[in-house]
């Protein structure tokens, strides 16, 4: 069943089944009194940006792949972005749909339309990182903040996971980051509903 009215998305930007940014997810979707749309961005496989330019003409994108998650962003409350830092980003997969969002900055700055997207949601973006460098969390929270800013869409946190592969791995770390997601989840969700 499609969810079209459901009030949470949530992206998963991995592409290891049941690997440590899937239990991220879903430690944070265990805690919301929703259930949550999930896209899994690797098996979807969204094209990427061509700068063709036809969302400076009219409102949308000359690929229609991303077309039911626009539907399910403009119904939701709450985005979420779960993803592993690859060379401080996001996996290519998901970097072709962050360059797809293009569609909403050519809707308010080349169409003029004040908002691009009419409801406001919460975000929280999820990250896993092998390392223990802040960087690449810090970047994908920029990047998505960038983004972002005309979706209607804000930012509220950043919960990462990070050094897995080296102490973050232990169970007692991963225990922890489960934790601080729930512990998120829980705020946002008082804070929206
Ligand atoms: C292609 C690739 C690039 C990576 N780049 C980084 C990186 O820049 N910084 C980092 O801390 N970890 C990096 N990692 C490690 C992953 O972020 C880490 O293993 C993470 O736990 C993977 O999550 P998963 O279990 O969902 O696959 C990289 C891993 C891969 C496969």
């Amino acid at each position: 069943m499609e969810k079209e009215t459901a009030r949470v998305l949530a992206l998963l930007a991995s592409p290891v089944a049941g690997g440590r940014t899937a239990r991220l997810l879903d430690a944070f979707l265990s805690q919301l009194p929703r259930a949550a749309e999930r896209i899994d961005v690797y098996r979807a496989s969204f094209r990427p940006c061509t700068a063709c330019g036809v969302c400076k003409t009219r409102e949308g994108c000359a690929f229609p792949d991303l077309d039911r998650f626009d539907r399910l962003l403009r119904a939701s409350q709450l985005l979420v972005v779960a993803s592993p830092v690859y060379n401080l980003s996001f996996p290519a997969p998901m970097k072709a749909v962050l360059d797809r969002f293009q569609r909403y900055y050519e809707a308010r700055f080349s169409l003029g339309l004040r908002p691009p997207v009419e409801t406001h949601r919460e975000a929280v973006l999820l990250t896993v990182s092998g390392t223990e460098d802040p960087d690449g969390p810090a970047l994908m929270a920029r990047q998505l903040r960038m983004a972002f800013s005309v979706m209607n869409t804000t930012l509220a946190e950043t919960v990462a996971w990070t050094g897995t592969d080296g102490s973050g791995a232990s169970p007692e770390r991963e225990k922890e980051a489960l934790c601080r997601a729930e512990k998120s989840a829980l705020a946002i969700a008082r804070k929206i509903w």
